[in-house]
């Protein structure tokens, strides 16, 4: 597995929490409950582990490319970095509203259309990850410093954890999508109990 293997690995994992952000805004929308929680601790998941870690180390990924004076992927990496910056603030933006329901004083609605615009921007730039920006690393960055990329992602992963560990226990926590409620043991009743 190189540093690109483990980078789409991570995607995968974040899509089942976009899945899960999905369903609950549905659910919301459709006359369910849906705890602020949820949110909440999705936004924590978006802070930590998407920003503080998978960002971080894509973040890695631009420094090694522009260290090797790469002008091919400037505006690329900017496009890229400026996206990393507007996750980062809808994360932030999502956990303040979900504490702000919770209080009674938002409408759940706000948390939904954030989310709606978190998941949005999180696909359309994984898609520009996947389709254009990883392929060229691969054939600009050659296999040592591919390396000491992987070497630079161990790093954030000790002082962060594990993103997929991550993943599966906010799924655990809110069983929402079929492949969680399997791993939980079988369907629950909704509406989903807050944790
Ligand atoms: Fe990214
Ligand atoms: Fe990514």
């Amino acid at each position: 597995m190189d540093a690109i293997d483990i980078l789409v690995n991570e995607h995968r994992h974040i899509e089942r929490i976009m899945e899960l952000l999905e369903h609950a805004v549905a659910h919301g929308r459709g006359g369910g409950n849906v705890f602020p929680v949820l949110f909440e601790r999705v936004a924590h998941f978006l802070l930590t582990f998407v920003d503080g870690s998978h960002d971080a180390k894509e973040g890695e990924v631009f420094q090694a490319i522009t260290a090797r004076g790469m002008p091919l992927g400037e505006g690329v990496l900017a496009g890229l970095s400026a996206q990393h910056e507007v996750g980062r603030e809808l994360a932030g933006e999502l956990r303040e509203a979900a504490r702000a329901v919770a209080r009674g004083e938002k409408e759940s609605e706000e948390l939904y259309a954030l989310a709606e615009r978190y998941v949005r921007l999180h696909r359309g730039h994984t898609e520009a990850e996947e389709a254009r920006f990883f392929p060229m690393v691969r054939r600009l960055l050659p296999v040592d410093v591919m390396e000491q990329v992987r070497a630079r992602f161990a790093r954030i992963e000790a002082s962060h954890g594990s993103l997929a560990e991550a993943a599966n226990a906010l799924e655990l926590a809110f069983p929402l999508s079929s492949t969680a409620m399997r791993r939980a043991g079988g369907p629950r009743p909704l509406p989903w109990a807050g944790k």
